[in-house]
Protein backbone atom coordinates (compact mmCIF):
# COMPACT_ATOMS: atom_id res chain seq x y z
CA UNK A 1 0.00 0.00 0.00
CA UNK A 2 0.97 3.57 -0.74
CA UNK A 3 1.50 5.74 2.05
CA UNK A 4 -0.22 9.55 1.84
CA UNK A 5 2.71 11.78 2.73
CA UNK A 6 2.46 14.93 4.51
CA UNK A 7 3.62 17.06 1.59
CA UNK A 8 3.95 16.16 -2.04
CA UNK A 9 5.34 19.00 -4.66
CA UNK A 10 3.25 19.80 -7.32
CA UNK A 11 5.26 19.38 -10.19
CA UNK A 12 4.69 19.06 -13.98
CA UNK A 13 5.90 19.52 -17.10
CA UNK A 14 5.81 23.28 -16.67
CA UNK A 15 8.55 22.88 -13.73
CA UNK A 16 10.29 20.70 -15.72
CA UNK A 17 11.06 22.59 -18.99
CA UNK A 18 11.69 25.49 -16.54
CA UNK A 19 14.45 24.14 -15.02
CA UNK A 20 15.74 22.52 -18.37
CA UNK A 21 15.51 25.78 -20.09
CA UNK A 22 17.83 27.39 -17.40
CA UNK A 23 19.94 24.57 -17.77
CA UNK A 24 20.20 25.01 -21.20
CA UNK A 25 21.21 28.91 -20.59
CA UNK A 26 24.58 27.71 -18.79
CA UNK A 27 24.14 30.63 -16.32
CA UNK A 28 23.97 28.03 -13.31
CA UNK A 29 24.60 31.29 -10.57
CA UNK A 30 22.49 34.39 -9.62
CA UNK A 31 21.80 35.88 -12.78
CA UNK A 32 18.39 36.35 -15.54
CA UNK A 33 15.93 34.69 -13.17
CA UNK A 34 16.72 35.94 -10.41
CA UNK A 35 15.90 39.29 -11.22
CA UNK A 36 12.77 37.61 -12.93
CA UNK A 37 11.07 35.85 -9.54
CA UNK A 38 11.75 39.18 -7.72
CA UNK A 39 9.82 41.20 -10.51
CA UNK A 40 7.12 38.18 -9.84
CA UNK A 41 6.91 38.24 -6.44
CA UNK A 42 6.38 41.67 -6.29
CA UNK A 43 3.87 42.31 -8.63
CA UNK A 44 2.12 39.28 -7.10
CA UNK A 45 1.99 41.23 -4.16
CA UNK A 46 1.11 43.98 -5.57
CA UNK A 47 4.21 46.03 -3.61
CA UNK A 48 4.55 49.69 -4.43
CA UNK A 49 7.31 51.34 -2.50
CA UNK A 50 8.66 47.82 -0.95
CA UNK A 51 11.71 45.48 -2.34
CA UNK A 52 12.18 41.93 -2.98
CA UNK A 53 15.24 39.88 -1.74
CA UNK A 54 15.77 36.51 -2.91
CA UNK A 55 17.69 33.96 -0.96
CA UNK A 56 18.71 30.16 -0.99
CA UNK A 57 16.31 29.48 1.83
CA UNK A 58 14.20 30.62 4.30
CA UNK A 59 16.18 30.56 6.88
CA UNK A 60 19.12 32.55 5.03
CA UNK A 61 16.21 35.03 4.90
CA UNK A 62 15.23 35.17 8.19
CA UNK A 63 19.51 35.41 9.66
CA UNK A 64 19.72 38.23 6.97
CA UNK A 65 16.78 39.97 8.07
CA UNK A 66 18.11 40.03 11.33
CA UNK A 67 21.59 41.06 10.32
CA UNK A 68 19.96 44.02 8.36
CA UNK A 69 18.33 45.50 11.58
CA UNK A 70 21.83 46.36 13.18
CA UNK A 71 21.11 45.05 16.89
CA UNK A 72 23.71 44.33 18.90
CA UNK A 73 25.58 41.78 20.78
CA UNK A 74 23.04 39.75 22.85
CA UNK A 75 20.02 41.72 22.37
CA UNK A 76 17.10 39.98 22.48
CA UNK A 77 14.32 38.68 19.82
CA UNK A 78 10.53 37.84 21.30
CA UNK A 79 9.76 34.93 19.27
CA UNK A 80 6.81 32.44 19.66
CA UNK A 81 8.36 29.19 20.84
CA UNK A 82 5.83 27.28 18.70
CA UNK A 83 8.18 28.05 15.45
CA UNK A 84 10.56 26.17 13.03
CA UNK A 85 14.00 25.85 14.51
CA UNK A 86 15.19 27.79 11.41
CA UNK A 87 14.03 31.56 13.51
CA UNK A 88 15.92 30.63 16.70
CA UNK A 89 18.88 29.25 14.72
CA UNK A 90 18.84 32.63 12.71
CA UNK A 91 18.37 34.60 16.11
CA UNK A 92 21.06 33.06 17.62
CA UNK A 93 23.40 33.12 14.63
CA UNK A 94 23.08 37.06 14.41
CA UNK A 95 24.66 37.16 17.78
CA UNK A 96 20.59 37.80 19.16
CA UNK A 97 19.08 36.12 22.06
CA UNK A 98 15.74 34.37 21.89
CA UNK A 99 13.23 35.04 24.34
CA UNK A 100 10.42 32.50 24.19
CA UNK A 101 6.46 33.95 24.51
CA UNK A 102 3.16 31.91 24.30
CA UNK A 103 0.74 31.79 21.31
CA UNK A 104 -3.02 32.05 21.25
CA UNK A 105 -5.09 28.41 21.91
CA UNK A 106 -6.93 29.46 18.96
CA UNK A 107 -4.77 30.27 16.40
CA UNK A 108 -1.51 28.83 17.39
CA UNK A 109 0.29 32.12 16.53
CA UNK A 110 1.87 34.45 18.92
CA UNK A 111 -0.14 35.70 22.09
CA UNK A 112 -0.19 39.57 22.12
CA UNK A 113 -1.88 39.63 25.23
CA UNK A 114 1.47 37.84 27.00
CA UNK A 115 4.51 39.51 24.78
CA UNK A 116 4.72 42.88 26.62
CA UNK A 117 5.77 41.11 29.72
CA UNK A 118 8.78 40.25 28.11
CA UNK A 119 9.55 43.15 26.53
CA UNK A 120 12.99 44.65 28.64
CA UNK A 121 15.89 47.00 27.66
CA UNK A 122 17.55 44.67 25.11
CA UNK A 123 14.25 43.89 23.56
CA UNK A 124 14.77 45.10 19.58
CA UNK A 125 12.38 42.93 17.98
CA UNK A 126 9.58 40.28 17.53
CA UNK A 127 9.16 37.48 15.44
CA UNK A 128 5.50 36.78 14.05
CA UNK A 129 4.51 33.87 12.30
CA UNK A 130 1.55 33.02 10.32
CA UNK A 131 0.84 28.72 11.38
CA UNK A 132 -0.43 26.61 8.90
CA UNK A 133 -3.99 28.10 7.71
CA UNK A 134 -4.32 30.74 10.57
CA UNK A 135 -2.90 34.45 10.40
CA UNK A 136 -1.75 35.95 13.40
CA UNK A 137 -3.21 39.05 15.15
CA UNK A 138 -0.66 41.51 13.27
CA UNK A 139 -2.64 44.59 13.84
CA UNK A 140 -2.02 44.50 18.01
CA UNK A 141 1.46 43.30 17.41
CA UNK A 142 2.03 45.89 14.86
CA UNK A 143 0.64 48.67 18.02
CA UNK A 144 3.07 46.52 20.39
CA UNK A 145 5.91 46.88 18.20
CA UNK A 146 5.38 50.85 17.41
CA UNK A 147 4.87 51.51 21.14
CA UNK A 148 7.83 50.03 22.37
CA UNK A 149 10.17 50.94 19.27
CA UNK A 150 10.54 47.25 18.04
CA UNK A 151 11.19 45.99 14.44
CA UNK A 152 8.66 43.44 13.54
CA UNK A 153 10.08 40.15 11.44
CA UNK A 154 7.04 38.52 9.74
CA UNK A 155 7.96 34.65 9.05
CA UNK A 156 5.28 34.28 6.32
CA UNK A 157 6.54 30.93 5.35
CA UNK A 158 3.22 29.47 5.88
CA UNK A 159 1.41 32.34 4.12
CA UNK A 160 2.29 32.92 1.07
CA UNK A 161 -0.39 34.35 -0.90
CA UNK A 162 -2.73 34.38 1.66
CA UNK A 163 -4.80 37.87 2.84
CA UNK A 164 -4.83 39.72 6.08
CA UNK A 165 -8.13 42.09 5.98
CA UNK A 166 -8.17 42.79 2.73
CA UNK A 167 -3.60 43.07 2.10
CA UNK A 168 -1.44 40.74 0.68
CA UNK A 169 0.69 38.97 3.45
CA UNK A 170 4.39 40.53 2.76
CA UNK A 171 2.83 43.77 1.51
CA UNK A 172 2.31 45.24 4.92
CA UNK A 173 5.04 43.80 7.51
CA UNK A 174 8.07 45.65 8.69
CA UNK A 175 10.15 43.34 7.05
CA UNK A 176 8.04 39.98 5.69
CA UNK A 177 10.05 36.53 4.97
CA UNK A 178 9.40 33.97 2.80
CA UNK A 179 9.89 30.27 2.11
CA UNK A 180 9.93 28.17 -1.09
CA UNK A 181 11.53 25.11 0.54
CA UNK A 182 10.68 21.54 -0.81
CA UNK A 183 7.45 21.40 1.13
CA UNK A 184 6.08 24.91 1.00
CA UNK A 185 2.96 26.09 -0.95
CA UNK A 186 5.18 27.07 -4.01
CA UNK A 187 8.64 25.54 -3.98
CA UNK A 188 12.00 26.72 -5.72
CA UNK A 189 12.61 23.43 -4.07
CA UNK A 190 15.01 25.75 -2.20
CA UNK A 191 14.34 29.05 -1.87
CA UNK A 192 13.26 32.20 0.33
CA UNK A 193 12.96 35.91 0.34
CA UNK A 194 12.11 39.10 2.03
CA UNK A 195 10.16 42.01 1.27
CA UNK A 196 11.76 45.09 3.47
CA UNK A 197 11.17 49.01 2.83
CA UNK A 198 14.03 50.65 2.67
CA UNK A 199 17.08 50.73 -0.47
CA UNK A 200 19.13 50.66 2.61
CA UNK A 201 18.38 47.42 3.60
CA UNK A 202 17.96 45.95 -0.18
CA UNK A 203 20.91 47.06 -0.84
CA UNK A 204 22.24 46.09 2.46
CA UNK A 205 20.69 42.39 1.72
CA UNK A 206 21.74 42.41 -1.63
CA UNK A 207 25.56 42.28 -0.88
CA UNK A 208 25.04 40.18 2.08
CA UNK A 209 23.38 37.27 0.18
CA UNK A 210 26.78 37.72 -2.20
CA UNK A 211 29.37 37.06 0.60
CA UNK A 212 29.42 41.09 1.14
CA UNK A 213 30.39 41.40 -2.50
CA UNK A 214 28.76 45.02 -3.74
CA UNK A 215 28.38 43.28 -7.47
CA UNK A 216 25.88 45.53 -9.33
CA UNK A 217 22.47 43.75 -9.83
CA UNK A 218 22.21 45.33 -13.59
CA UNK A 219 25.12 43.48 -14.70
CA UNK A 220 24.12 39.94 -12.39
CA UNK A 221 20.53 40.42 -13.58
CA UNK A 222 21.65 39.63 -16.77
CA UNK A 223 23.92 37.16 -16.34
CA UNK A 224 27.05 39.06 -16.29
CA UNK A 225 29.50 39.53 -13.24
CA UNK A 226 32.00 41.79 -12.41
CA UNK A 227 35.54 40.67 -11.50
CA UNK A 228 36.45 43.50 -9.08
CA UNK A 229 34.02 45.09 -6.32
CA UNK A 230 34.44 46.11 -3.13
CA UNK A 231 33.57 44.12 0.20
CA UNK A 232 32.67 46.46 3.05
CA UNK A 233 30.18 44.14 5.49
CA UNK A 234 30.30 40.31 5.88
CA UNK A 235 28.18 38.40 4.18
CA UNK A 236 27.39 34.89 3.46
CA UNK A 237 26.36 32.50 0.77
CA UNK A 238 23.04 33.34 0.69
CA UNK A 239 21.62 34.14 -2.99
CA UNK A 240 19.22 32.62 -5.12
CA UNK A 241 19.93 30.81 -8.44
CA UNK A 242 18.79 31.08 -11.88
CA UNK A 243 17.57 27.13 -11.95
CA UNK A 244 15.59 27.69 -8.61
CA UNK A 245 14.26 30.88 -9.34
CA UNK A 246 12.95 29.45 -12.96
CA UNK A 247 11.33 27.09 -10.91
CA UNK A 248 9.39 29.62 -9.05
CA UNK A 249 8.51 31.42 -11.74
CA UNK A 250 6.46 28.09 -13.09
CA UNK A 251 5.38 27.54 -9.36
CA UNK A 252 4.05 31.42 -9.38
CA UNK A 253 1.54 30.82 -12.39
CA UNK A 254 -0.36 28.47 -10.76
CA UNK A 255 -1.38 30.25 -7.89
CA UNK A 256 -4.89 30.19 -8.64
CA UNK A 257 -5.32 26.51 -8.69
CA UNK A 258 -3.12 25.89 -5.47
CA UNK A 259 -5.03 28.27 -3.75
CA UNK A 260 -8.62 26.98 -4.91
CA UNK A 261 -7.04 23.41 -4.59
CA UNK A 262 -5.80 23.93 -0.82
CA UNK A 263 -9.13 25.74 0.29
CA UNK A 264 -11.30 23.00 -0.54
CA UNK A 265 -9.34 19.99 0.40
CA UNK A 266 -8.88 22.18 3.78
CA UNK A 267 -12.87 22.99 4.09
CA UNK A 268 -13.57 19.09 3.07
CA UNK A 269 -11.40 17.95 6.49
CA UNK A 270 -13.38 20.61 8.11
CA UNK A 271 -16.68 19.54 7.20
CA UNK A 272 -16.08 16.26 7.62
CA UNK A 273 -14.18 16.41 11.12
CA UNK A 274 -16.49 18.77 12.43
CA UNK A 275 -18.69 16.80 13.93
CA UNK A 276 -16.09 15.10 16.20
CA UNK A 277 -16.24 15.67 19.44
CA UNK A 278 -12.84 14.57 20.44
CA UNK A 279 -10.89 16.45 17.76
CA UNK A 280 -10.11 20.42 17.63
CA UNK A 281 -10.53 21.76 14.05
CA UNK A 282 -8.45 25.11 13.04
CA UNK A 283 -11.29 27.74 13.02
CA UNK A 284 -10.99 29.48 9.82
CA UNK A 285 -13.12 29.65 6.82
CA UNK A 286 -10.44 29.24 4.81
CA UNK A 287 -11.31 32.91 2.90
CA UNK A 288 -8.35 35.01 2.98
CA UNK A 289 -5.82 32.15 3.19
CA UNK A 290 -3.67 29.88 0.87
CA UNK A 291 -3.14 26.98 4.03
CA UNK A 292 0.01 25.47 4.18
CA UNK A 293 -1.03 22.92 5.99
CA UNK A 294 -4.32 21.69 7.50
CA UNK A 295 -4.20 20.89 11.07
CA UNK A 296 -6.11 19.01 14.31
CA UNK A 297 -6.01 18.27 17.82
CA UNK A 298 -6.42 15.54 19.67
CA UNK A 299 -6.19 14.69 23.66
CA UNK A 300 -2.54 14.31 24.51
CA UNK A 301 -3.50 10.62 25.55
CA UNK A 302 -4.38 9.57 21.92
CA UNK A 303 -1.93 11.44 19.77
CA UNK A 304 0.54 8.98 19.01
CA UNK A 305 -2.12 5.90 18.95
CA UNK A 306 -3.97 7.65 16.58
CA UNK A 307 -1.10 8.99 13.98
CA UNK A 308 -0.15 4.82 14.73
CA UNK A 309 -3.45 4.01 13.29
CA UNK A 310 -3.10 6.45 11.04
CA UNK A 311 0.30 5.17 9.20
CA UNK A 312 -1.32 1.85 9.57
CA UNK A 313 -3.72 2.77 7.14
CA UNK A 314 -1.06 4.24 5.14
CA UNK A 315 -1.73 7.67 6.10
CA UNK A 316 1.12 9.98 7.17
CA UNK A 317 1.12 12.80 9.32
CA UNK A 318 3.58 14.77 11.22
CA UNK A 319 3.90 17.21 14.38
CA UNK A 320 4.77 20.74 14.02
CA UNK A 321 6.59 21.53 16.28
CA UNK A 322 8.80 20.41 19.04
CA UNK A 323 8.88 23.89 21.08
CA UNK A 324 12.03 26.05 21.20
CA UNK A 325 11.98 26.24 24.95
CA UNK A 326 11.75 22.12 24.68
CA UNK A 327 15.80 22.12 22.99
CA UNK A 328 18.40 22.24 24.90
CA UNK A 329 20.36 24.29 22.98
CA UNK A 330 17.75 26.79 24.57
CA UNK A 331 17.36 25.61 27.81
CA UNK A 332 18.66 28.97 29.33
CA UNK A 333 16.42 31.19 26.82
CA UNK A 334 14.53 33.86 29.24
CA UNK A 335 10.42 33.04 28.38
CA UNK A 336 7.30 33.47 29.69
CA UNK A 337 4.25 31.51 30.59
CA UNK A 338 4.40 29.02 27.97
CA UNK A 339 1.36 26.56 29.33
CA UNK A 340 -0.41 26.82 25.74
CA UNK A 341 1.80 26.19 23.75
CA UNK A 342 2.85 23.19 25.86
CA UNK A 343 -0.17 21.97 25.61
CA UNK A 344 -0.55 22.51 21.54
CA UNK A 345 2.93 20.81 21.25
CA UNK A 346 0.91 17.75 22.65
CA UNK A 347 -1.98 17.41 20.78
CA UNK A 348 -1.35 18.46 17.36
CA UNK A 349 -1.01 16.36 14.37
CA UNK A 350 -0.48 17.39 11.02
CA UNK A 351 -2.47 15.95 8.38
CA UNK A 352 -1.81 15.26 4.31
CA UNK A 353 -2.44 18.45 2.15
CA UNK A 354 -1.57 18.55 -1.17
CA UNK A 355 -1.92 21.52 -4.07
CA UNK A 356 -4.45 19.07 -6.30
CA UNK A 357 -5.12 16.38 -3.52
CA UNK A 358 -7.67 14.10 -4.78
CA UNK A 359 -10.74 14.42 -2.37
CA UNK A 360 -11.23 10.80 -2.73
CA UNK A 361 -8.05 10.89 -0.36
CA UNK A 362 -9.13 13.15 2.32
CA UNK A 363 -12.64 11.45 2.69
CA UNK A 364 -10.58 8.38 3.45
CA UNK A 365 -8.12 10.22 6.28
CA UNK A 366 -11.38 11.73 7.72
CA UNK A 367 -12.72 8.47 7.65
CA UNK A 368 -10.01 6.36 9.50
CA UNK A 369 -9.50 9.39 12.03
CA UNK A 370 -13.49 8.37 13.03
CA UNK A 371 -13.08 5.09 12.89
CA UNK A 372 -9.95 5.21 15.66
CA UNK A 373 -12.37 7.42 18.16
CA UNK A 374 -15.93 5.56 17.35
CA UNK A 375 -13.81 1.97 18.33
CA UNK A 376 -12.49 3.95 21.75
C1 LIG B 1 7.69 28.92 9.96
C2 LIG B 1 8.95 28.62 9.22
N1 LIG B 1 9.94 29.52 9.23
C3 LIG B 1 11.10 29.32 8.59
C4 LIG B 1 11.32 28.15 7.89
C5 LIG B 1 12.64 27.95 7.21
O1 LIG B 1 12.50 27.98 5.83
P1 LIG B 1 13.54 27.15 4.91
O2 LIG B 1 13.19 25.70 5.05
O3 LIG B 1 13.25 27.67 3.55
O4 LIG B 1 14.90 27.48 5.37
C6 LIG B 1 10.32 27.17 7.84
C7 LIG B 1 10.54 25.91 7.11
O5 LIG B 1 9.86 24.94 7.22
C8 LIG B 1 9.10 27.41 8.53
O6 LIG B 1 8.12 26.51 8.54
Amino acid sequence: MDTTPVFKPLIGSDEIDAVRRSLEVGWLGMGKSVGEFEEALSEFLGLKDRFVVALSTGHAALHLAILACNFDQDDEIITPSFNNVADFQAIIASGCQPVFCDIEEQSLCIDPNKIERLIGPKTKAIIVMDYFCNIANHQEIDKIAKHYNLRVIHDAAHSFGSSYNGRKIGSFSDIAMFSFDPVKTITCIDGGALVVQTEEELNALREMRLIGMNQSVNSMYQNKRAWSYDVSKVGFRYHMSNPHASMGIAQLSKMDFITSSRRSSCERYSELLGDLDSVVLPRTEFKEVVPFLYYIRVDAKDRDELRTHLLESGIDTGFHWQPGHHFSLFSGSRAGDLSVTDKIASEIISLPLHSGMDLVTIDYVCKKISDFFNSK
